[in-house]
């Protein structure tokens, strides 16, 4: 069984704890809006897809239980009042704001009572959470090809190996992943050799989630530090074949600028100069097509204490006794510290987006993203 980060039937939601990974396993009844913005705020659940879909899917669970009012207009209010409470969440990643934005303009198109109009809520918000797993799976194997296909260039041996940066798995989406799921294709193909992550300081999403997604997959792979990443270019690049550095996005803005996890725009400088690719996952739901470039994007800070201090199970005798935990200062508690959660990348230092309308390539060193949204014949179509 693979690993799932939201459970929802309707009328139920439930989402794992990721703060307690990779140690214990605990899921959350997400009965309203309310809990899903705590959720989402202290990253139980995160992820630019999974924050989207969990929010959405909250709002479907409280309006089966709420009091909606007896025309539409009263019912179209309660949901834009709750959708915008929801959208200050987290402010970085575009998945939100898109499926906000898709759901108010579907409630507006129901012509009848306040129950039509939660009811086409409810199934477009469902409908968001089916897209997601569909348009992973394509991205994995869109991914898969080209990737195939670009060591085919340079390099007659596969299988591949590539390195990834934060969280893009089945625990950021509604499963199978992004950048992790083009990891997943090409393993289940045969044609990767190993997969590298990083630890992604300070949330420690590579370690504690990344890591933990892998070895739970069996797919061959080693963790290193965010600081390890040039002396693993510059010493196992030849050895293992690495090809591509492949991360997710929170927001991919009209010129191709990418905003992800912090660390990331230091990983494509290095890839850029050690020749290796490298490689944006992203459905079209991160898609900001309103923002020209990346210096326009709003990046989340956030609280001092995820730099000078680590939360984990206590340890005793060698032990670990996940039901106790307890915090543990890393740093002078005193000092000052900056803490940005993302960082832009610029799109001369991507190769490709991979889309689950197929994979965007440069042409005069410019992503054209407008020309992947229009596409036909993907499951986003
Ligand atoms: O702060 P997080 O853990 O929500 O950041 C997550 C990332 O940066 C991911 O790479 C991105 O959301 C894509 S997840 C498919």
């Amino acid at each position: 069984m693979s690993l799932q980060a939201i459970r929802y039937s309707r009328g139920s939601l439930a989402v794992l704890d990721q703060l307690r990974l990779p140690h214990e396993h605990h899921y959350d009844a997400i009965l309203n809006s309310n809990d899903a913005f705590d959720s989402i705020r202290s990253m139980r659940v995160r992820g630019a897809p999974a924050i989207a879909i969990v929010a959405v899917l909250a709002l479907a669970v409280e309006l089966g239980q709420a009091s909606i009012g007896s025309t539409a207009v009263e019912a179209i209010n309660l949901i834009d009042n709750r959708l915008d409470y929801l959208f200050e969440s987290r402010p970085t990643a575009v998945d939100l704001g898109n499926a906000i934005a898709l759901l108010k303009k579907t409630i507006r198109t129901v012509d009848g009572s306040a129950a039509a109009v939660v009811n086409a809520y409810v199934e477009e918000a469902e409908a968001i959470l089916h897209r997601d797993l569909r348009s992973n799976l394509a991205i994995g194997g869109h991914g898969a090809d080209w990737l195939v296909s670009a060591a085919t260039h340079t390099a007659a041996s596969a299988p591949i190996s590539v390195l990834t940066h934060c969280n893009t798995g089945s625990l950021a989406t509604s499963g199978h992943g992004t950048a992790l799921g083009i990891i997943r294709s090409l393993h289940e193909r045969g044609a990767l050799k190993h997969a590298f992550c990083t630890e992604t300081r300070p949330y420690n999403q590579g370690s504690r989630l990344t890591a933990f997604e892998l070895v739970y997959e069996k797919i061959p792979s080693t963790l290193i530090t965010d600081s390890m990443a040039a002396a693993l270019f510059q010493l196992k690049k030849d050895s293992y074949n690495l090809t591509a550095v492949i991360v997710g996005a929170d927001r991919v803005v009209r010129n191709g600028d990418t905003a992800n996890k912090i660390g990331t725009y230091q990983l494509a400088v290095l890839a850029r100069h050690h020749g290796i690719k490298f490689v944006v996952a992203a459905p079209t739901t991160s898609i900001d097509l309103r923002t020209p470039t990346g210096t326009q994007i709003k990046i989340e800070e956030r609280k001092q204490e995820e730099l000078t201090q680590i939360l984990g199970p206590v340890v005793q005798n060698g032990i670990v006794d996940t039901s106790k935990t307890a915090r543990v200062a890393t740093a002078d508690q005193r000092i000052a510290v900056w803490n940005p959660a993302f960082d832009v990348t610029p799109h001369d230092l991507i190769d490709v987006i991979v889309t689950e309308k197929g994979v965007v390539e440069k042409i005069d060193g410019n992503f054209d993203l407008s020309e992947v949204i229009k596409r036909q014949g993907g499951p986003e179509s």
